[in-house]
């Protein structure tokens, strides 16, 4: 199953009407239309108003609202509800409530802090998905569901220390397999009952925080558990939704690159995939497109619903800075560039009370249609209904790809050595920017994916390697592709265990190197790479020639003249391994010539504020996404003829095209017909 069958994006977003009185739903609706909104997510946090005690259900107000969207011509994304408790569920059963890291039971509070183990919450909310299925099955106004919200966090409670000991059993048999998976003869660890293990916390094998662990091992595998801890509450409700509802999308939404949970391991169970962007401060605009090509490959590049991104402003960071005038539509074109196949916002009206009474919305507190916001909401409805269904079910052929692996993640960033300073999203988003930047589309995969189709794969800090996945790789450069690799890569296995070879690992016999040593310094240093006219940092890799040959040295200190980067002949192909943290420009250059040598530098790449991505819609048209990030126009001059698909206007080959400050071009390229003329 994929994303619901629409006729257009929808677009619209997170709608509370319980918290309104109804003749101020009027008003919505009326707005509503105004602005091409025809999607409505509802009753993501509506729990305590259709459960308001054990036994008592009341749909009344939800029906309303659905019947109204429905008299309306809008669409519902229904949520169950289940990311927020109501007061009398803990007061009843406090084993609902999470025992956070440093072991204190929390009391009735907040939301997103349910234990998932506890059977009273997975009783209560399946009874709740249950009885929604069975109700608005049939509703003619529903397009998805939309299962809790923002699932994370962990809890360390009894109840969860008896599950992971579960999960143990399953994942090992017994405790010989698990002793040497954690080695756990270092620090007098053996176990010899499974009652014995507990929960890696502050109480436990941390210091520091979570990411201070004597024991990676175990520390990795309760990532692995609360992953699928909270992937069961999941599967719980989807099941019961499945048994009233059998046709009906079911998705939940993600944050992108969020670290606690390995979305690869719950990808299959989506129908589709959805997130919401809420990019961080000051981020170029390659960090939320990594983010949606990430969530892109979720489901082997099926489009995906961008389910919440803010309007205008955030409300929960310390200082809340506006979206600028043409913002919010570049950034709602930027995600459609990468895949998305809808267009939602949280939230349609700002609450009255609570902490996000200042969060950005399309209506504002005084309700009015005349704000600058309300205008900008507005004025993207009526593109995207332009748009129709152009972009819909669109795919991205992208020859390029790059490897993401939260468990390379988590094992890296759980590391005693050799840096602390290192971290897995800075250094992937480092490659993936360059390649972005150079105008390659990139498919953000997980390290099982099928490579069969890439020239390039991309895999830096792959500390962690699987499976068959050097011999996949070694098997993309044997047929003339490119690997890259970089420090860091190819140094445990699946339960953190070096690997008794050399240094890259299964890595080392495609990149042709061999590392016997690394050096770490403090991040002001900079180490010159001059070949490449660039500094690198962090981390410092002694790299031995194997067959590779040196692209590039270091500079300086008793390694001064080996390689900071090499590249070595692999079959018709090639891998390249760079051993250290090299800046952006030093990385850009690296993957400049990798793409070169594939002929995959888009025809914009020398234009630094322009982003291009690709789709290719299901009838085979080819739309190519120009985007303008800079608040100045970009001249460009058309590398093809096409047709703009927001204005209408014809672009001839050669002839100049000029995009508006912060502006978006969606070319539908004119595809030359060969005729064969029989004689
Ligand atoms: C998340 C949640 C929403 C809301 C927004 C605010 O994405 O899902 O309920 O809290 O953040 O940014
Ligand atoms: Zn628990």
């Amino acid at each position: 199953m994929s994303a619901p069958r629409t006729p257009k994006i929808p677009y619209g977003g997170d709608y509370n009407p319980e918290q309104w009185p109804e003749d101020t739903w009027d008003e919505d609706h009326r707005l509503f239309t105004r602005a091409g909104i025809d999607t409505l997510t509802v009753g993501v946090f509506s729990w305590s108003l259709t459960q308001p005690a054990p036994d008592t259900y009341d749909f009344t107000v939800l029906d309303r609202i659905l019947d109204r969207a429905a008299a309306e011509g809008r669409q519902i994304c229904l949520a169950t509800g289940t990311a927020a408790l109501p007061p009398w569920l803990a007061k009843r059963h406090p084993d609902v409530t999470r025992t956070d890291f440093e072991g204190r039971r929390h009391r009735y509070g907040q939301r997103h802090n349910f234990c998932p183990s506890s059977p009273a919450y997975r009783d209560h909310a399946t009874a709740m998905a249950a009885r929604l299925a069975e109700r608005y099955a049939d509703h003619p106004a529903l397009l998805a569901w939309h299962i809790n919200n923002e699932y994370g966090g962990a809890c360390y409670c009894d109840l969860c220390a008896e599950a992971f000991r579960e999960w143990l059993r399953d994942r090992y048999g017994g405790l010989d397999a698990l002793n040497d998976a954690w080695w756990t003869t270092f620090w007098s660890h053996r176990y010899t009952d499974f009652a014995e293990i507990e929960p890696p916390n502050a109480l436990t094998e941390h210091w520091r925080g979570p990411d201070h662990t004597a024991f990676q091992g175990i520390t990795l595998d309760y990532l692995r558990f609360t992953t699928d801890a909270l992937l069961g509450c999941f599967l719980a409700e989807k099941e019961v939704i499945r048994a009233h509802d059998q046709d009906t999308p079911v998705t939940t939404n993600f944050m992108g690159m969020f670290r606690p949970l390995d979305y690869h391991r719950w990808a299959p169970h989506l129908d589709f995939a959805s997130w919401d962007s809420y990019p961080p401060l000051d981020a170029p605009p390659t960090w939320p497109a990594l983010a949606h090509d990430l969530m892109r490959g979720l489901k082997d590049g099926a489009p995906f619903w961008l389910m919440e991104q803010t309007p205008s402003t955030t409300a929960c960071r310390d200082v809340n800075p506006l979206r600028r005038p043409g913002e919010l539509r570049l950034a709602t074109f930027q995600a459609i560039a990468h895949g998305a196949d809808a267009a939602l916002y949280f939230q349609m009206r700002a609450s009255r009370g609570a902490c996000e009474k200042y969060h950005g919305a399309v209506i504002g507190h005084a309700g009015r249609d005349d704000t600058r916001v309300f205008g900008e909401v507005a004025d993207l409805g009526r593109e995207l209904e332009t748009l129709g269904d152009a972009t819909l079910g669109a795919r991205t052929p992208a020859r390029t790809a790059l490897l993401f692996d939260w468990d390379s993640w988590w094992a890296l960033e759980i590391s005693d050595g050799p840096s602390r300073l290192v971290k897995y999203q800075e250094v992937v988003h480092a490659y993936y920017r360059a390649a972005r930047e150079a105008g390659a589309d990139v498919d953000v995969v997980p390290v099982t994916a099928d490579l069969t189709a890439y020239d390039v794969v991309l895999a830096p800090v792959l500390h962690m390697v699987k499976g068959d996945l050097a011999q996949r790789l070694e098997a993309v450069a044997a047929r003339g592709g490119t690997v890259l690799t970089t420090f860091l890569s190819g140094r445990v296995d699946e339960h953190d265990r070096a690997f008794l070879t050399d240094v890259p690992g299964p890595l080392a016999p495609l990149m042709g190197v061999r590392v016997d040593e690394w050096d770490a310094r403090q991040p002001e240093f900079a180490q010159p790479v001059p070949e490449l006219d660039s500094e690198a940092r962090l981390v410092f890799e002694i790299v031995q020639p194997r067959g590779a040959e040196t692209v590039a040295t270091y500079g300086t200190d008793f390694y001064a003249g080996t390689p900071a980067v090499t590249r070595h002949e692999y079959g018709d192909g090639e891998g390249w391994y760079v051993a250290t943290a090299l800046d952006q420009p030093g990385v850009d250059r690296i993957i400049r010539r990798i793409l070169a040598r594939h002929d995959l530098i888009g025809p914009y790449a020398d234009h630094p504020t322009v982003e291009t991505a690709t789709r290719v819609a299901p009838d085979g048209t080819r739309l190519l996404f120009l985007l303008n990030h800079a608040p100045d126009p970009a001249h460009l001059t058309a590398h093809t003829t096409a047709t703009d698909l927001l204005t209408g206007k014809r672009i001839e080959e050669g002839e100049p095209l000029d995009l508006d400050p912060m502006g978006t071009a969606i070319l539908r390229i004119q595809v030359s017909v060969v005729c064969s003329v029989r004689k």
